[in-house]
């Protein structure tokens, strides 16, 4: 089969196409799974440079949709029959076959395109995740969202403006302002300009010197500092990616002064039992059936031009999520 191996931490270009790699067998417990579409997280980036460990080589990518080829020996609890259209989440997903656990696998229902599905799988479910349970979002809550415009921001933007929050965004240059806009979000900053550099200042002014109720930072190394100024007392915030560098080790202390909660949550930490995953899937599968959310996907590369989508991601270029597609 096709598959992208990365034979050890690195950058875009330890990413190679071999053309003619196994394919799994799958053990008992798993299904084997042929790929139509896979997901560029920003996660497999953490796993290429190693700021993740993983075992190498390895067969990045952390999710997938498409068809079950073979199911592995012993039970199947779940029913699931060859020829199934269906969408996992686990690892291994740059290749053609990926040997999948059942338990991290489900169907995908009629009316659902396979695209969509991974456009907002692993983003989604996480987008969903936080903002319900990593600190619940309300109604006239004011929440500051960083990188508003990427895979998972999209999605969050969207989500917040359907509970009601009031949104401020921040995203880099005017294409990636205007498309947040779109979404409803009440105030967007593009804080690599000169005026919105000032983020901080700008998110206290608009919420009447308060500061907002949550802040939801996948940037890390470059706002953490701000994003700790740009939260009221007694607010929260969630640093859940590392998009430019991780937070550095934090000083408890910093939180007393305005009684600060912190969240550090990892989606698999949320779908880690079947009723957890199915839950989640379920609510996704609703929404995006309802037209309530809706997907971006910025472009769908084919399988061997991975590192050009990694490459595409780290530089900022994208929004919405990056799609690659199995012949
Ligand atoms: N904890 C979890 O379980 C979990 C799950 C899913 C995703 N995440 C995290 O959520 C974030 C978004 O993931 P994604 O896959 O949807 O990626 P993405 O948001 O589409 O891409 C990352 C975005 O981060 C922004 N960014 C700011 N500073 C950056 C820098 N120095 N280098 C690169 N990008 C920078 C860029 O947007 P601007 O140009 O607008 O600044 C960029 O487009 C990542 O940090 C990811 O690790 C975490």
């Amino acid at each position: 089969m096709k598959a992208i191996i990365a034979e050890k931490t690195g950058g875009p270009e330890v990413l190679e196409f071999k053309p003619d790699h196994p394919v799994p067998t799958p053990k008992e417990g798993q299904l084997l799974v042929k790929n139509n579409i896979s997901g560029v997280n920003y996660i497999d980036t953490y796993f290429r440079t190693g700021l993740y460990q993983s075992p190498k080589p390895e067969i990045l990518g952390r999710e997938g949709a498409g068809t079950v080829a073979a199911i592995g020996p012993g039970p199947n609890p779940f029913n699931f029959k060859v020829g199934d259209r269906v969408a996992w989440l686990t690892t291994g997903g740059y290749a053609e076959y990926t040997a999948v656990p059942a338990d991290r696998t489900v169907r995908i229902p009629d009316g659902i395109n396979d695209e969509d599905v991974i456009a907002s799988f692993l983003s989604g479910m996480t987008v969903l995740s936080f903002s319900r349970e990593t600190y619940p979002v309300q109604k006239g809550d004011w929440v500051l969202l960083h990188a508003a415009a990427g895979g998972a921001g999209f999605l969050m933007t969207q989500l917040l403006k359907t509970v009601g929050a009031k949104v401020i965004g921040t995203a880099g240059g005017p294409e990636k302002v205007a498309l947040v806009e779109s979404l409803g979000a009440d105030v967007v900053i593009d804080y690599r300009s000169e005026e919105g550099k000032d983020w901080v200042k700008i998110v206290k002014e608009v919420t009447g010197g308060q500061g907002v109720d949550v802040v939801y930072d996948s940037v890390g190394k470059d706002t953490w500092e701000g994003s700790l100024e740009a939260v009221k007392r007694k607010g929260t915030i969630v640093w859940f990616g590392n998009a430019s560098g991780p937070v550095p080790p934090i000083a408890l202390p910093k939180l007393s002064p305005k009684c600060v909660k912190i969240a550090r949550p990892t989606l698999f930490g949320y779908i880690e039992t079947r009723e957890e995953l199915e839950y989640y899937v379920n609510e996704l599968f609703s929404l995006l059936k309802s037209g309530q959310l809706k997907v971006k996907i910025h472009k769908v590369y084919p399988l061997e031009q991975v590192a050009q989508a990694h490459r595409d991601l780290e530089g900022r270029k994208t929004t919405g999520k990056l799609l690659l597609k199995h012949e």
